[in-house]
């Protein structure tokens, strides 16, 4: 059974997801252990709610950022853990950690990557005056939201829409796909060359347009 690692630094959500899907049998995983970068996160109920470990490691705390995250890969490993998800953590991840754990950390980030990467991807995509939103599960490499992609969802971006209803859309979708991501990697059919993540024995066809255009009359 793979040993999942979550790092979080807020409300949580989808932490929660892969808690509820380990729970329900859709992903074979455990978790040994939440790693967060702050004391107020909520992120810390669910873990306890759930008996999972919970580790506050704060980076003031640290002479500098590499050994804050060769600290971290250090009690991931201790932990056996084999998979790092990134639920919400809020800071770009350092070397010593993604070495550590090469092709072996998710994240999961708010847009249709590589456009809006960074923060507030939600409310980067809505100035830009995009039609199609999304969310992104990709591996953490050395750059701000660059690796390799995993899996990608769009949403329709409506006029009307603001930075919390547009969040909101794309949150259900992130719920779906992070998990789904966790459950392919701990089944063993993701494989990664180079820049490209092939995913065994799928192939989708469907595609977003907003609006929907075989309902547009000319
Ligand atoms: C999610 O929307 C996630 O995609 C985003 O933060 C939110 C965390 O929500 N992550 C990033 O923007 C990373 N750059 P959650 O704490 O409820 O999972």
């Amino acid at each position: 059974m793979l040993t999942v690692g979550v790092l979080a630094s807020g409300r949580g959500s989808n932490f929660q997801s892969i808690i509820d899907n380990i729970k329900s049998g859709y992903i074979n995983a455990k978790i040994a252990v939440l790693i967060t970068d702050n004391p107020k996160a909520y992120a810390i109920e669910r873990a306890r709610n759930n008996n999972i470990e919970t580790l506050v490691l704060i980076p003031k705390n640290f002479p500098d950022r590499d050994s804050y995250y060769r600290h971290l890969a250090d009690e991931l490993k201790k932990r056996g853990v084999e998979l790092v998800i990134l639920a919400g953590f809020m800071r770009v991840v350092g070397k010593p950690l993604i070495d550590a754990f090469r092709e072996k950390i998710m994240n999961i980030h708010p847009a249709l990557l590589p456009s809006f990467p960074g923060l507030h991807g939600q409310r980067q995509a809505l100035d830009y005056g995009v039609k199609i939103a999304g969310c992104t599960v990709h591996f953490v490499d050395e750059g701000v939201d660059t690796g390799p992609i995993i899996i990608q969802s769009a949403v329709p971006a409506y006029e009307d829409d603001t930075e919390d209803t547009l969040s909101e859309r794309i949150l259900k979708e992130e719920h779906g796909i992070f998990p789904l991501a966790v459950k392919l990697f701990a089944e063993g059919r993701i494989k990664v060359k180079g820049r490209k993540v092939f995913i065994e024995s799928q192939r989708e066809e469907a595609v977003i347009t907003n609006p929907p255009h075989q309902k547009f009359s000319r």
